[in-house]
């Protein structure tokens, strides 16, 4: 056990954790060249393409330094906020962390939040200063703001480059002489901690653990304590870049588990694993039932895919733990199903996978909260969806669900950036200068903000500098009303939202604009209506048109003609017929794309 070591990679998105990865396995000849594709640790399609990390997983590297061997354990951590909870059982199975801040970007705030993590859990820190191929790269500058975040000395901060392999050599050295050894006694009752698990279509769940206490072996006889499901470990074993099963693990070991799971939700992330004989007699602490945070709508175009739909959200389920769903009817959609998500990325993600693995062409509806309704008959009700709010007369109190948000940015942008979290009913809690011209920003705000376009409006005034970051603090009071949208005044549900009372009459005015500008002429008039109750509050009408695509080629070049039918036919699959009004699915995103 003195010979391990159990280590993470925490970082900001993209400041080069998966590549600075690469190198180590390089370096350690846990692939050979001929196996090294880029980005071995990233090996699910979507993630490749879009270059970040959306499951973390562990490897296992051979390591010779003066003579003695070393197993050293790589845990990848994903680095987005929709899957904190993984970062921080990913963390707690480690007792150290490479801490990669971009040498051109400095710290953002996912830097800070992932150390705030790995500092609960007591890691030791190994500052590394990456990217510093590049020729903006400013080291004293962000060796300074290392200096002030981790008091450390600035020859503590490797300087290294995953491009061309800088530091690398020293980043092994320093794990295994700063990174303690596991602690934990090989004899104890088995304590083993999930902090991960993959769906394989062939061998069923796959969970990857860490043994905290005792020794498991191959068919032992093993129960998961929070879900109190028993199973046989038909194989246990540690992964390279496959997986390598062995006869036994002890404690200080990571290794993987399969034992014949059919679906990702009988193995929780953070779950403890212990023997059904002589079973350990506390869990490992600090396991949470991870809630979608997110609830939109996807109904298929075409009603006769909805089983099809139900099938590929099942599949999806499979090895998505976190993704929910339930059938839900829309008098505008049809029938389709309520999903929740952990964030705007994880249903990002879902709906790209839907498309690209079960080709399904399907509407989203514009995503909410879950909020808690106490009624005036005193019963507490969670809302997953504007349209299924009670009345208004009916209900007592609304709460929704608040976070506390840390904006890093250069200090030029504060003014913006404020305007902006108390445009959306940010309250500032805390303002930090983290160096002369960086400053850290704290607010409290709701949920339901920033699930709209905050990052994207984020982003733009700050030129792309600010970094964010959130976690969930709970549920406050607020004045919320359903704000309606009628198209030739039938109401369309699938367009209802709710609203703070203060902004409603301004958001409805904005989004009949905007849905004006999105749905397409058509044979009549078309009015768009917003209501609160039955009072409209604002009004938008589409004109009528006589539209002949073809009439402009008349008597023209026929596949000139085709062609154009062809574009009309296409435009029209990601139409929606609702009442008489045909509907683009653009429309149903637009409340996301306000000015
Ligand atoms: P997530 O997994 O999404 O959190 O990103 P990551 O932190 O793993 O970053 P990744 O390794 O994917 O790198 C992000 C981008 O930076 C990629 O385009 C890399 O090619 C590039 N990159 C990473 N390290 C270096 C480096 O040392 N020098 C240069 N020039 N580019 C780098």
């Amino acid at each position: 056990m003195n010979n391990i070591r159990n280590f993470c990679i925490i970082a900001h998105i993209d400041h080069g954790k998966s590549t600075l990865a690469d190198r180590l396995l390089e370096m350690t000849q846990t692939v050979t060249q001929r196996e090294m594709k880029q980005q071995v640790l990233d090996n699910m399609d979507l993630e490749q393409e879009r270059g970040i990390t959306i499951k973390s997983h562990a490897i296992q590297m051979n390591y010779l330094q003066e003579g003695q061997k070393y197993t050293l354990n790589l845990i990848d951590t994903p680095g987005h906020v929709d899957f904190s909870y993984e970062v921080s059982r990913s963390i707690a199975a480690c007792e150290g962390a490479l801490l990669i801040i971009d040498s051109t970007q400095g710290i953002q705030a996912q830097t800070i939040s992932n150390l705030y993590l790995a500092l609960e859990h007591d890691l030791e820190i190994i500052p590394v200063m990456n990217k510093m191929d590049l020729p903006n790269a400013m080291p004293e500058v962000v060796e300074d703001q290392i200096i002030d975040l981790l008091g450390c000395e600035r020859e503590d901060i490797i300087r290294a480059s995953g491009k061309t392999g800088e530091g690398v050599g020293e980043i092994l050295t320093r794990i295994v002489k700063d990174v303690p050894p596991p602690v934990g006694d090989p004899d104890a009752p088995l304590q083993c901690l999930i902090f991960d698990s993959v769906f394989n279509s062939f061998r069923g769940v796959i969970a990857y653990f860490k043994v905290t206490n005792g020794t498991i072996h191959t068919n032992d006889l093993v129960k998961f304590v929070a879900t109190g499901k028993q199973y046989q470990a038909d194989e246990i074993g540690v992964l390279k870049l496959k997986m390598n099963p062995r006869d036994e693990l002890s404690a200080g070991d990571v290794g993987y588990i399969i034992s014949g799971i059919k679906t990702a939700r009988e193995v929780k992330v953070g779950d403890t694993i212990t023997h059904v004989k002589n079973p350990c007699d506390k869990a490992i602490a600090g396991f949470e039932e991870v809630k979608p945070m997110v609830f939109a709508g996807i109904y298929p175009i075409d009603s006769d895919d909805y089983e099809d739909l139900r099938t590929a959200m099942e599949k999806l389920q499979l090895n998505d733990a976190s993704l929910t769903f339930q059938p839900e009817s829309s008098a505008a959609l049809g029938f389709g199903f309520r999903c929740g998500f952990l964030g705007l990325l994880h249903m990002e993600i879902v709906q790209e996978r839907l498309d690209r693995e079960f080709d399904m062409n399907v509407i989203t509806t514009v995503p909410n909260v879950s909020y808690h309704v106490h009624t005036k008959g005193g019963e507490i009700l969670d809302v997953y969806n504007p349209s299924g709010m009670p009345e208004a007369t009916l209900i007592e109190d609304i709460e929704e669900p608040f976070i506390r948000a840390q904006v890093i940015s250069k200090s030029d942008f504060i003014g913006p950036i404020m305007t902006l979290c108390l445009e959306k009913r940010g309250i500032l809690k805390k303002q930090d200068y983290l160096t002369a011209d960086r400053v850290e920003l704290t607010f409290d705000m709701p949920l339901g903000e920033i699930v709209f376009d905050f990052y994207d409006k984020l982003k733009s005034i700050s030129k792309g500098y600010a970094s964010f970051d959130y976690h969930i603090t709970g549920y406050r009071s607020a004045k919320l009303i359903k704000l309606d949208i009628l198209l030739n005044s039938e109401p369309v549900d699938a367009l209802s939202t709710l609203i703070h009372f203060d902004n409603a009459y301004n958001f409805g005015r904005r989004i009949c604009e905007k849905l004006k500008e999105l749905i397409p002429r058509q044979q009549f008039d078309v009015a768009i209506q917003a209501a609160i109750g039955a009072k409209i509050i604002a009004r938008e009408t589409v004109k009528a048109v006589r539209k002949d695509v073809t009439a402009k080629c008349y008597g023209g070049d026929i596949s000139r003609k085709r062609k154009l039918l062809e574009k009309q036919k296409k435009g029209k699959k990601r139409m929606k017929q609702v009442g008489n009004v045909e509907v683009p699915q653009k429309a149903f995103l637009a409340v996301l794309k306000l000015d």
